[in-house]
């Protein structure tokens, strides 16, 4: 990942500048909530991708790629801002959330503040086309968010309806970013809907990967609570695909499952780890994710042959290999 990073480096490092310096604010909670946010890392893997293609395809000077990238991080620093308040998570980036030291108003409220500073950043983009691409984004993954919400608890969520799901609340995001990023770079129709394409699959392999690390994972290297997914009520690949094999071949691992994620229940989750595992439901989420990784990959042939090609290549397998 390093090297991947400092094929950038120079505008990845005027991006993190650029973060700090648009998250001041005169209003002292929005500065200390702004400041914590900025200072508690992340991958910034977003911003990586619209430094990637937009380099791909242009004059690396270009300014509006920093200012993208930027928008870009802060439309998902807003999303995580009110996405902690509603899954209720504590841990994240291995601190504490900010709904966890600040509480729910004051969350909410300051991912209203990012949110805006997005679109600041986004006008001065000067794109009236990616203006549209991120606006739409935007709308898609509120919608996202609030179709989970629904599905909260709905032990008969099928496949296609999750898909539908992680498509809009994460692939939306990186879709938008990589399509943005090729129009900022003045690149035809054809090579910005590969790049939209590329995001939109990375975005699903991404978040596939997320949800087997729910279950598969160490909370130590994820910077997040293992097994929220389950004590939320929230039915991901690795659940879904456990629940319909059971469903057929062993009624009393259905009933353990049902009734586990009907009460929300933790204590019960190295159980359900048990279950899942045992009918290979985990290696079946990582199989989906490597499929979208390797169809992300397929995209970029419609990009010139060159370094920062091959790195956005490598993320899509670093995306799948991933353990934080
Ligand atoms: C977390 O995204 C939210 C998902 C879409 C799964 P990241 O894993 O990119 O979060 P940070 O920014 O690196 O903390
Ligand atoms: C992340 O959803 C997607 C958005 C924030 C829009 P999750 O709830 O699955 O992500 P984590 O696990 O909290 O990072
Ligand atoms: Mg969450
Ligand atoms: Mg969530």
């Amino acid at each position: 990942m390093q090297s991947i990073y400092q094929l950038v480096e120079t505008q990845f490092e005027a991006v993190n500048t650029l973060i700090l310096q648009q998250l001041h604010s005169q209003i002292a909670l929005v500065e200390d909530i702004s400041q914590y946010l900025a200072t508690g890392g992340g991958k910034r893997v977003r911003p990586l991708v619209v430094l990637l293609i937009a380099s791909a395809l242009d004059d690396a000077d270009n300014p509006c790629q920093v200012e993208l990238a930027t928008a870009i991080e802060f439309l998902h620093t807003a999303t995580l801002l009110h996405d902690d308040v509603v899954d209720v998570s504590s841990l994240r980036r291995g601190k504490p959330t900010a709904n966890a030291n600040w509480g729910n108003a004051s969350s909410v409220l300051v991912g209203d503040f990012v949110y805006s500073r997005a679109f600041q950043l986004m006008v001065s983009v000067g794109n009236l086309k990616v203006m549209q691409v991120l606006s739409d984004t935007t709308v898609k993954i509120a919608e996202g968010e609030v179709q989970q919400l629904a599905e909260i608890g709905n032990l008969a969520l099928d496949e296609p309806t999750y898909f539908d799901v992680i498509e809009r609340k994460t692939a939306q995001l990186f879709a938008g970013a990589c399509e943005s990023a090729a129009l900022v770079a003045g690149a035809d129709t054809a090579i910005s809907e590969a790049a939209r394409d590329y995001g939109k699959h990375l975005g699903l392999a991404f978040q596939l990967v997320d949800d087997y690390l729910d279950y598969a994972g160490d909370t130590e290297a994820l910077g997040k609570n293992v097994g929220d997914d389950l004590a939320e009520g929230k039915l991901t690949l690795p659940l879904i695909e456990a629940l319909r094999q059971t469903r057929e071949n062993d009624a009393e691992a259905h009933t353990e499952l049902s009734t586990a994620i009907a009460n929300k229940d933790l204590s019960k989750i190295s159980t359900i780890v048990e279950i899942v595992r045992a009918c290979h439901a985990l290696d079946y989420t990582r199989e989906a994710a490597k499929r979208h990784a390797e169809l992300a990959a397929s995209r970029l042939e419609a990009l010139p042959s060159s370094p920062l090609r091959d790195a956005l290549s490598e993320l899509c397998e670093f995306v799948v290999q991933r353990s934080f």
